[in-house]
């Protein structure tokens, strides 16, 4: 199986990519990952900008372990290819395919293929901190109390579903440029379904998961689908701890989890030269808060921002304070790319959970973007958690989301029109 199955994908690309110089498309296999920075499959091969939205450039079998690190796949391949940024300007990202042991979704018996398009919240403006990466510690991770990032994909792929899951942040670890996930993970789903890599007898459902920075791709993609690739028709997406404007990721200063706003800050500066050099400007110099100790992000995983800056007062990093990150330069970033429900309309049932005391995001923004949908008839179902906060609802909606996307593939899910209604859900996970 592994083995036709990769001579398989292989065989698409060379379909794909025939007119092309062969040394386009390399195939690359190495026993050991090496980081994005250190790895040349990593890099598009020229003439990539040519090429349309969800063109594969590359495609190989993921190096190393991770058929052992994630239990119930049988095989899994890396795909890097052709997007859009935030910019509207050509670009590239990468994807990791990992099939089920068996390849047909069981409850519907196999009428179709399954394929859940799975958004992480990396939440890091490090290069070198992906999905594709994270995936070979992915058993390991801290899970706050719950299973753990393996333990999802391996339940998915138990149910006989592929899982396709994007860098969506790109190259330059865009966290929080919305255009940009939105059109990386619309595009991992164009390259997914490009690939020969799901049996082609039978037609795809895909569908969308993510939760908090992970919802933030998945909703984008939703908003951005229609305009951007309307020949795709998403089955269904579940999305967990809502952010629907990231900028009020600034009331996080001063709690535990104060380190994501460095992240986000050269995150959605990232593609935007005069953004990041305003930004940087007005860094202090000196100082036990300066520069070195905000720039220092840029290296940090989502878990090292966690540990790096509790508890402090992000201001104090800028000569003017907070305000400084509310400056013109940054908002009209966050005017196109944070703030979601403006950019379109999700052409497919949704699933929204949301813990109603969640302290990094106002569970009111939540509300409003889902009464937004409702007014245009939306399907969506919108259930509102009594229980626990952001990290809580973490694994307090897991599997609710999971066994609404059953419900998406086995063909079960009812119209539920704007079903809004306070849950009081609390999963014993042993903390
Ligand atoms: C997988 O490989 C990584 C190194 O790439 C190693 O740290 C890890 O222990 C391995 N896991 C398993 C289950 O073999
Ligand atoms: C699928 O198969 C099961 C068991 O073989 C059967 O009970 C069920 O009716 C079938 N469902 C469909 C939609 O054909
Ligand atoms: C693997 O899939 C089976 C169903 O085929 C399931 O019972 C099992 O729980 C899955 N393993 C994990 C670790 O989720
Ligand atoms: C999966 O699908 C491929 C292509 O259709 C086929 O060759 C292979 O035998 C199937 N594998 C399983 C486990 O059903
Ligand atoms: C997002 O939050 C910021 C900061 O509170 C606010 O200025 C802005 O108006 C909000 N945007 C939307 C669309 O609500
Ligand atoms: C910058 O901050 C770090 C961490 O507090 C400190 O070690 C370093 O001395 C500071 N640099 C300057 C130039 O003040
Ligand atoms: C849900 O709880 C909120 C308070 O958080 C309340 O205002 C609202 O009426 C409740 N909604 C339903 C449908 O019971």
């Amino acid at each position: 199986m592994k083995l036709t199955a990769f001579s398989a994908a292989l065989g698409s690309v060379f379909l794909l990519a025939s007119g092309e110089p062969t040394e386009n498309v390399r195939r690359k296999e190495t026993s050991e990952p090496l980081l994005p920075s250190q790895d040349p499959f990593y890099t598009a091969p020229p003439n990539w900008e040519q090429t349309a939205p969800g063109t594969i450039l590359r495609i190989r079998t993921a190096p190393g372990n991770v058929t052992t690190v994630i239990a119930n796949t049988s095989a899994v391949w890396n795909i890097v290819y052709r997007t859009t940024d935030s910019n509207y300007k050509p670009s590239w990202a990468v994807t990791t395919v990992l099939a089920p042991l068996q390849n047909v979704s069981a409850p519907d018996n196999g009428t179709h293929n399954s394929l859940l398009s799975l958004q992480i919240a990396y939440n890091t403006a490090y290069p070198d901190s992906t999905p594709s990466i994270m995936l070979y510690g992915a058993a390991s991770a801290p899970t706050f109390g719950g299973p753990s990032t393996a333990d999802d994909i391996a339940y998915m792929l138990g149910k006989g579903w592929y899982v396709t899951i994007p860098d969506h942040e790109g190259p330059l670890a865009s966290f929080g440029l919305g255009v940009q996930e939105g059109h990386a993970t619309i595009d991992s789903i164009r390259a997914t379904l490009n690939s020969d890599i799901l049996p082609k007898q039978i037609p795809t459902k895909y569908a969308m998961w993510g939760y908090s920075g992970g919802s933030v791709a998945s909703s984008w993609a939703a908003e951005l689908q229609e305009q951007y690739a309307p020949e795709l028709k998403f089955a269904g997406m579940a999305i967990g701890g809502l952010v629907p404007n990231i900028t009020k990721g600034l009331q996080l200063s001063g709690t535990p989890f104060a380190g994501l706003i460095p992240g986000l800050f050269l995150g959605i500066t990232s593609q935007d030269a005069e953004a990041r050099e305003y930004l940087v400007s007005r860094l202090k110099t000196s100082g036990p808060y300066n520069a070195t100790g905000f720039l220092a992000a840029l290296r940090y995983d989502v878990g090292t921002l966690f540990l790096k800056y509790p508890g402090q007062e992000i201001g104090e990093y800028f000569v003017g304070g907070l305000a400084d990150l509310r400056a013109p330069v940054l908002e009209r970033i966050s005017r196109s790319n944070t703030w979601q429900g403006y950019h379109g309309i999700p052409q497919t049932p949704v699933f929204v959970y949301k813990a109603i005391q969640d302290e990094f995001s106002p569970v009111s923004d939540s509300d409003e973007l889902v009464q937004r949908w409702c007014g245009i008839d939306v399907d969506v179902r919108y259930e509102r958690n009594e229980v626990g906060e952001h990290i809580d609802e973490i694994n307090n909606g897991r599997l609710r989301a999971l066994e609404w996307l059953e419900t998406v593939f086995d063909g079960t899910l009812e119209k539920t029109g704007c079903d809004v209604r306070n849950v009081s859900v609390a999963v014993n996970t042993g903390i």
